[in-house]
């Protein structure tokens, strides 16, 4: 673990208490507004030498560190992007924090286009596996052979379960599905999602995948929520930009809400 992942816990522990954080929450496009649910303490990113800007509207750049549903949770209310940077290793220290703070899991949520009729604009997705279509990598540059990391059930399968249950409970319909990453920041072209679909993904976005990669590679339980914002490019008529993402995240944003609730409940 890095010496700075080491201080920023010890910062952060300092101005929102030492109990341990048991979960770590990673809000996409047009989620951020779930950080002020929680009730605890909002730390922004600036405060924090070395996290990234989270410079994308419709993100809400502070971890907000308190109780969610009766768990005690870090929000990260912004991710970084590899488009922003070129860095695929944008979240390494974000991530690396959570793990000092205490977090044995991390659970992503992001904004998605869809590739899947029977699964159009409003509606959300449990990633149960990934097509990293990047062929980027975050751990690109670790020296270590920890670099070498099983992604077999990266989606942790246990936690897969307990969302479901919770959607279940909660009267939502939640889809299985595979995310394809993008790199962004410009939208797919018509025949790069032909071709994604072809592989066998359901939805595709700009995010999460690198993630759930460092995740990993942390030690930490993944899992991951998508709200599909517009069918993919090709799919439809639809309109496709970062408004409408912004636009339409709201819809799926409060059944992933309940989903999330209801899981966090179920453990608290
Ligand atoms: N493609 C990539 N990322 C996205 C999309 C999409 O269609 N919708 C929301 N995020």
């Amino acid at each position: 673990m890095s010496k700075n992942a080491k201080d920023l816990a010890k910062q952060i522990k300092g101005i929102a208490g030492d109990a341990p954080v048991r979960i770590g929450l990673i809000l996409g496009s047009g989620l951020g507004h779930i950080a002020n649910e929680v009730d605890g303490i909002a730390i922004p990113y600036a405060d924090l030498p070395g996290f990234p800007h989270a410079g994308v509207s419709g993100h809400n750049p502070n971890i907000v560190v308190g109780a969610f549903e009766g768990v005690r949770v870090a929000v990260f209310g912004g991710r970084a992007h590899y488009y922003e940077s070129g860095r695929g290793d944008a979240m390494r220290l974000p991530l690396e924090v959570l793990k000092e703070l205490g977090a044995d899991t991390m659970i992503a949520t992001n904004a998605a286009g869809s590739m899947q009729p029977d699964m159009p604009t409003g509606s959300i997705m449990c990633l149960s596996d990934h097509i990293n279509f990047s062929g980027l990598n975050p751990l690109i540059g670790e020296p270590t052979d920890a670099r070498f990391v099983p992604m077999k059930d990266a989606y942790d399968p246990q936690i897969r379960a307990d969302l479901h249950k919770a959607a279940e409970a909660a009267q939502v319909d939640m889809a299985d599905g595979i995310y394809a990453w993008y790199s962004g920041p410009s939208f797919e072209t018509p025949a790069e999602i032909r071709a994604i679909k072809m592989l066998g993904a359901d939805a595709v976005g700009m995010s999460t995948v690198p993630e759930v990669i460092l995740a990993r590679f942390l030690g930490l339980k993944a899992a991951a929520i998508s709200t599909i914002t517009n069918m993919a490019a090709g799919m439809s008529d639809e309109a496709i930009s970062h408004e409408h993402t912004k636009a339409m995240a709201p819809i799926g944003a409060a059944k992933l809400e309940k989903v999330l609730r209801g899981y966090l409940r179920a453990l608290s």
